[in-house]
């Protein structure tokens, strides 16, 4: 369970903070009372979940520079101080990698590094959860369920960025954070959908705009299953990974940790897209398109069997709640609706559902 005093003027820092999942993190941290900065560079896509809650104002301290950037970087650590840090700021997509390799590498795996090496340095930290993805499994296709003890590996630079960042994080915690004040884990989390994401090339984004105007969506590889998940799903999963290694000093949750979906939820792109459309209550055709050249695994399931035991943390929510969720979030911004108020109505929603309000 989320400890609402525990997080209350907690000093916590979120790189990504203008992104989808640092947004809804942040706008998390709020709701709890944490004192949050960020440490980003501005929202990657023109219509953002960052500028449409109009956030801005719940941070302490927003730095706009590169998590590439090892003084800047510092600079906001040394002003803000940080109990807690939430580490999402990366280049996060395969296909965008195939473009930009070293830009991808750079970001993720130095600018991982970078706040490793820096936190080294600094006795106020105390918890770090680096997100990194389910993707940073060896994934041969063979339809299995990964466990955080199989192999890391990546056959595109994304995957393989992603790969890296975890296995430095834990070499960092092994060479030198073991007998510190501050614990590292690493979390691998799902296909995350919610409000406010439009990232290029995530259905999610070409079905919104398309069903928001009753137009054709075009589907690219639409057999492929992926485990999708609610993005609130994963950021509960993270907070309370924050909190146990912040409160117990042995160790025992500075390790991997999966927060995937329960399997029912694992559906291809065109069933997601179905039910996302009558969500919607769109008019919109659904046209099969080409696949893509550009290689992206058909098949990936996560095994969350140590988050349950250990962290009692689960994933409950069906897909149907989950793209309720994620249309009514959209409909309500296409309405105009205070979206930063919307935003907390879904995580109290969520907590409700959950039994931890
Ligand atoms: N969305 C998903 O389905 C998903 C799934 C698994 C893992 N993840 C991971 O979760 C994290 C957040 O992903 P997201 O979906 O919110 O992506 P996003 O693109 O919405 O957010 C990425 C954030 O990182 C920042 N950023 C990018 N490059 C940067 C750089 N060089 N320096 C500083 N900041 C930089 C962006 O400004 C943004 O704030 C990433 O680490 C991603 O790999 C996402």
């Amino acid at each position: 369970m989320i400890n609402k005093k525990f997080w209350k003027n907690k000093r916590v820092l979120i790189t990504g903070h203008t992104g989808f999942k640092g947004g809804w993190l942040s706008v998390w941290m709020n709701i709890l009372g944490a004192k949050i900065s960020g440490y980003s560079i501005n929202p990657i896509t023109k219509k953002n979940f960052f500028d449409i809650t109009k956030i801005k104002q719940i941070f302490h301290k927003d730095y706009r520079s590169n998590i590439q950037d090892y003084k800047d970087l510092e600079a906001c650590i040394k002003e803000t101080k940080p109990e807690i840090i939430f580490h999402l700021a990366a280049q996060p997509q395969v296909l965008v990698s195939y473009d930009n390799p070293l830009d991808t590498v750079a970001t993720n795996v130095i600018g991982t590094s970078n706040l490793l090496e820096i936190s080294r340095n600094y006795k106020f930290i105390k918890s770090i959860v680096i997100i990194t993805t389910d993707k940073v499994y060896q994934n041969d296709e063979r339809k299995v369920k990964f466990t955080e003890k199989d192999h890391l590996g990546g056959d595109d630079i994304y995957s393989a960025s992603k790969a890296c960042s975890d296995i430095i994080s834990n070499s960092y915690f092994k060479s030198f954070f073991q007998s510190s004040k501050c614990g590292i884990a690493t979390a691998r989390a799902g296909n995350c959908v919610g409000g406010g994401d439009w990232t290029k090339y995530r259905i999610l984004t070409d079905a919104v705009e398309a069903f928001a105007k009753d137009k054709d969506l075009k589907i690219r590889n639409p057999k492929t299953v992926r485990p999708w998940q609610h993005v609130l799903e994963p950021l509960y999963g993270y907070i309370i990974l924050a909190q146990k290694i912040y409160t117990n000093k042995n160790k025992r949750y500075c390790t991997s940790w999966n927060f995937g979906p329960s399997r029912k939820i694992n559906i291809s792109v065109l069933s997601f897209a179905k039910i996302l459309k009558s969500k919607m209550n769109s008019k919109s055709k659904l046209l099969v398109s080409k696949k893509t050249d550009k290689k992206e695994k058909k098949n990936l399931d996560l095994d969350s069997k140590k988050a349950i035991k250990d962290l009692g943390w689960k994933s409950f929510l069906s897909i149907n709640d989950t793209l309720k969720l994620t249309a009514e979030w959209y409909l309500a911004n296409i309405k105009k609706k205070n979206m930063y108020n919307f935003s907390v109505e879904q995580i109290n929603q969520f907590l409700k559902i959950k039994n931890d309000l």
